[in-house]
């Protein structure tokens, strides 16, 4: 038996509970994973909210998309991995089939990367939502060259401080944005060019001023609502703005420059790269070669037991973390 979160209705952190569940042999393709440390995303406060992309199915849900271990069991036709490995579970599954909040689980091995070298396991439980996330616009939509300039809203969540390595590691400038100056120097001394406070200054006006009155060349935006329309007016003609997040909960309008001048405007899922078998394993390269190098490296807020998941979903939801909240699993 494992103990695993499960929930039975949508609802609070208090919905949450950790119960006994039977885990079973890894089917094919599939690894059996001993957890280590679980990291903890918006994703799933709004999974467990009814307000995420797809719904929980009851009478019991799952729940989870990342963490760390060791392999414990590999099923047929499974190649690269053996019994003992240190290995990170990548978002790359529906949290109704596989969550992950649990101290046992089997997973996809599609889903399973090896931890480099010194890579702990709650280090290795922060990287993967943050860092494919980010990577996903900075490299592969956003093809941000050195000197360009990146804004990045929401910038003290966990993809926020993944985006401003990602910039800083390929020479661009990242400009980060938080709603009040509270978290300000810490965003500084998290390598942030610049730190626009949104409810305290003009981010139009600001960014203009930073960038030479041109624009950023991409906004990384995880806030979304009806601040999108003036978010554009931050981005450069010819840049692009990229929502990947409802921070705000209000209506997204058509996002309009008033000039009216060309710029690209999509949105973006993780997906795009962790169910991308290549892609995927470019993301890997690039983003262990970080970890190895000190270039990339998730900040930890806080950890919390796994039995303390309704406190730790309690905080992530206060919007008091700067950076990762993790679980860490005791056997
Ligand atoms: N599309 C994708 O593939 C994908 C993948 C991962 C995450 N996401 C999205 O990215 C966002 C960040 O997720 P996360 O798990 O990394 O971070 P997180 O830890 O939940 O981010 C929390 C931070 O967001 C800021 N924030 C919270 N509510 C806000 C609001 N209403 N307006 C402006 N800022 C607000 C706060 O920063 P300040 O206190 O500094 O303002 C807070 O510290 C979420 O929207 C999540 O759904 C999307």
């Amino acid at each position: 038996m494992a103990k695993a979160v499960i929930f039975h209705e949508i609802g609070g952190p208090e919905v949450l509970r950790l119960e006994d569940v039977r885990v079973g042999e890894p089917g094919k393709g599939e690894l059996r994973i001993r957890v280590d440390a679980v990291g903890l995303n918006r994703a799933e406060a709004m999974f467990r909210a009814g307000t995420y992309a797809y719904q929980p199915s009851f009478p019991s849900s799952r729940i989870g998309y990342e963490a760390a271990g060791r392999v414990d069991a590999v099923g047929d036709g499974v190649v690269g991995f053996a019994p003992g490995d240190p290995v990170a579970i990548v978002p790359a599954f529906l949290m109704t089939r596989y969550g992950v909040y649990a101290d046992q689980v089997v997973v996809p091995a599609g889903a399973v990367v090896h931890r480099p070298a010194g890579v702990d396991a709650v280090t290795g439980a922060a990287v993967w939502m943050a860092y494919t996330t980010a990577y996903g616009q900075l490299v592969q939509l956003g093809r941000v060259r050195p000197g360009g300039t990146v804004l990045v809203t929401a910038a003290s969540s966990g993809v926020g401080l993944a985006a401003i390595q990602i910039a800083n590691h390929l020479g661009a400038i990242p400009i980060a944005t938080t709603r009040t100056g509270a978290k300000k120097r810490r965003l500084l001394d998290a390598g942030a060019a610049h730190v626009v406070a949104t409810e305290e200054e003009d981010v139009v006006e600001r960014v203009h001023a930073l960038t030479g009155g041109r624009g950023v060349d991409l906004a990384m935006d995880a806030v979304a609502g009806p601040g999108v329309n003036t978010l554009v007016q931050a981005v450069a003609p010819g840049g692009t703005l990229v929502i990947y997040g409802f921070l705000d909960p209000g209506p997204v309008p058509l996002p309009v420059a008033p000039d009216f001048r060309g710029r690209d405007i999509r949105t973006y899922a993780f997906s795009e790269v962790t169910q991308d078998e290549p892609r995927l394993r470019r993301a890997e390269r690039f983003i262990n070669a970080g970890l190895r190098s000190g270039s990339l490296a998730p900040v930890i807020d806080r950890t919390f037991d796994l039995a303390d998941v309704v406190a730790a979903h309690r905080y992530l939801e206060s919007n008091a973390q700067f950076g990762k909240i993790v679980l860490t699993v005791r056997h």
